[in-house]
């Protein structure tokens, strides 16, 4: 949801800005701008469409100075238009500004500031910023802003310049993420860490309430109150490269090859002489043994990893989980109280709807532990405890790393919390970490066979296209499965949706008699996951139920299956074996490549898909 950058330095901030926002695109990409200090005047330049469009612009008419701000948008107020892109100005054009977030009370600051002679240009919220900045400005920035700040409700991260103040720019978060790059001789703001690998990788993160003031030598922050406030920088372990295609055509397709690497760093980072170690978890042992029950709460991937969650905790810790989407539970009355433990699931960490799903719980006295990726996100800073996944930056839009990663991190928690619990004895932690191990080693077995196209996932993806062109278009997907693989049915169908833009559901496959088989004809095609498990046999069933109305299947099969090529399926794929319990990490590999290379077939943007943007920060 729209990313920001700012920086004081030597370069030349425009190169700086524009390689940041790169950096940052996945964030928004529907218009771009950047503004510059030059002279003792404020110069910008903004357009819409992606960023290559301003770029092109910048080609056109550089922009010089040492100092400036920049801004990548995801439009919520007002049409993504050159008017509405940011950088937003005052009456004066002295003060510019970029935002990131939602003033909800925009309407009625505008109202006062028109009524006071201002005057604004933009459709957008974000106007009311430079206009109060210029409202409460007396020769310094830092406490115009602070004045200003204090008048917002809703979600802000702010970089702001001032033509009168050649050295510092000044920047101020609320419930959006903002970073300050300690570098030498230059110093960023930054909506994530990635934007300013390129320079530094010493971070400050900032606070709510938190307003700072940087200059290429100085770091001052403050809090709402003017106090001045200390904050040593921590120093990320992420590498630029991580954060760059690195020879892959798409970021999405990068992160699928990970996996095997992400997923093993996790097991080699955790588990030291089989002892499970989460140091950064900050909750002691004997909270786990008096929660009663527990909530998983997370939003899109995190929520299909959440449910598979559920399968895990209940099975292996005996213990009562029920699952919500972020956005429901914080609107409901959950009934949690200081018996449970509430798990938020989040890659970014600053999902807004899992932001105060956290809170609420918080509220209610439950005890909170957040699972995320991104270091320092303000989830993974006030939940009581946090586990990081530790799966890098994740830049495509569609999760991928960032769930098989979470599905890792559940294996281990589940049996850490079951050991403590007493439910899982030394023998069976032993048998389930010896199946866990072998995790890398197959996931990489997994991706090989897509690589050398022993499976033929990205021809099967060629003849949907085909098959969808010839029935006008109207094809669509269902994802069947059964136990800990349903969640998986819906990640598919959600990866499917995200960037081929092709309708698909993902059921039980037991619910499909309920309702869903009205749908099989000859139109939709039906992804049954029919790996080796329990009730595998009824699995088959309903295959044979499906083919009997005439559904296109592709089967997601174990290898050395014999069975399911009597099934007489149209395609299969197949994984390699492991416990049912397990499945689920390579199972979802056929699943995001089936999405990546539909997409790729129709030719679309897969790495920034229409409408969605990578970290949800608004509701
Ligand atoms: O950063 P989070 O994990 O909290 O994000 C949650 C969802 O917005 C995210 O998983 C979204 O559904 C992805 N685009 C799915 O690919």
């Amino acid at each position: 949801m729209c990313g920001i950058i700012g920086y004081a330095g030597k370069k030349v901030a425009a190169k700086v800005l524009i390689n940041s926002l790169r950096r940052l695109e996945y964030r928004g990409y529907d218009s771009a701008g950047i503004a510059v200090l030059q002279d003792g005047s404020i110069n910008f330049s903004k357009k819409a469409g992606k960023l290559h469009v301003l770029t092109d612009e910048l080609k056109r008419f550089p922009l010089e100075g040492n100092i400036g701000a920049g801004h990548v948008r995801w439009a919520t107020h007002g049409v993504p238009n050159e008017v509405n892109a940011h950088p937003h100005l005052d009456c004066t054009g002295k003060i510019a500004v970029v935002h990131n977030g939602i003033i909800e009370n925009y309407q009625a600051l505008k109202t006062m500031l028109i009524k006071e002679g201002h005057k604004f240009v933009s459709d957008t919220d974000t106007e009311v910023i430079p206009h109060l900045i210029e409202k409460y400005y007396k020769g310094y920035l830092l406490e115009a802003v602070r004045q200003a700040v204090k008048l917002l409700k809703g979600s802000y991260a702010i970089c702001c310049l001032h033509a009168s103040d050649r050295k510092r720019m000044v920047g101020a978060r609320c419930d959006s993420p903002l970073i300050i790059g300690a570098g030498k001789n230059e110093n960023f703001f930054a909506s994530d860490a990635p934007a300013i690998l390129d320079y530094t990788k010493n971070v400050i993160f900032l606070n709510n309430y938190e307003i700072a003031e940087i200059s290429k030598n100085t770091i001052k922050i403050i809090n709402i109150n003017g106090k001045t406030l200390s904050r040593k920088p921590t120093r990320i372990k992420w590498n630029i490269s991580q954060a760059e295609k690195s020879g892959f055509k798409h970021f999405m397709l990068k992160e699928i090859f990970e996996q095997s690497n992400v997923v093993g760093d996790i097991l080699k980072e955790r588990l030291k002489n089989n002892k499970i170690h989460f140091e950064e978890l900050a909750i002691k042992e004997k909270v786990f043994k008096g929660i009663k029950n527990m909530a998983i709460v997370a939003c899109g991937t995190a929520y299909h990893a959440a449910l598979t969650g559920k399968y895990m905790l209940e099975d292996l810790a005996e213990i009562p989980v029920w699952v919500d989407t972020s956005s429901e539970f914080r609107y409901r009355k959950p009934i949690v109280g200081k018996n449970t433990l509430v798990i938020l699931i989040s890659q970014s960490g600053e999902t807004a709807d899992t932001l105060h799903a956290l809170r609420e719980a918080k509220k209610r006295k439950a005890k909170t532990l957040a699972v995320c990726n991104v270091l320092g996100s303000s989830i993974a800073r006030e939940a009581d405890g946090v586990i990081y996944t530790h799966a890098g930056p994740e830049i495509a839009v569609a999760s991928t790393k960032a769930y098989t990663a979470q599905l890792a991190i559940l294996y281990l928690l589940t049996i850490y919390i079951g050991r403590i619990r007493g439910v899982i004895s030394g023998k069976t932690k032993k048998k389930l970490l010896k199946e866990f191990k072998k995790i890398p080693r197959l996931l990489k077995l997994t991706l090989n066979d897509f690589k050398s196209n022993k499976n033929k996932i990205a021809e099967y993806a060629k003849n949907f296209r085909k098959y969808y062109l010839e029935k006008h278009n109207k094809s669509t997907f269902l994802y069947l499965a059964r136990n800990i693989n349903y969640p998986n049915a819906l990640e598919g169908a959600l990866k499917l949706k995200e960037i081929s833009y092709i309708t698909a559901e993902g059921y039980p496959a037991g619910e499909m008699k309920h309702g869903p088989i009205a749908l099989i004809d000859e139109n939709p095609w039906v992804v049954c996951i029919a790996t080796k498990a329990k009730i595998y046999e009824k699995m088959l069933s309903n295959i044979q139920e499906i083919k009997a109305r005439g559904g296109i299947i592709i089967a997601i099969a174990t290898k050395g299956d014999k069975e399911i090529a009597s099934q007489n399926v149209n395609y299969v794929v197949k994984v390699p074996e492991i416990s049912e319990l397990f499945s689920p990490i390579l199972v979802a590999i056929p699943l995001q490549l089936l999405a990546y290379y539909v997409a790729r077939e129709f030719g679309y943007d897969i790495d920034q898909p229409r409408n969605l943007a990578k970290s949800v920060t608004v509701e």
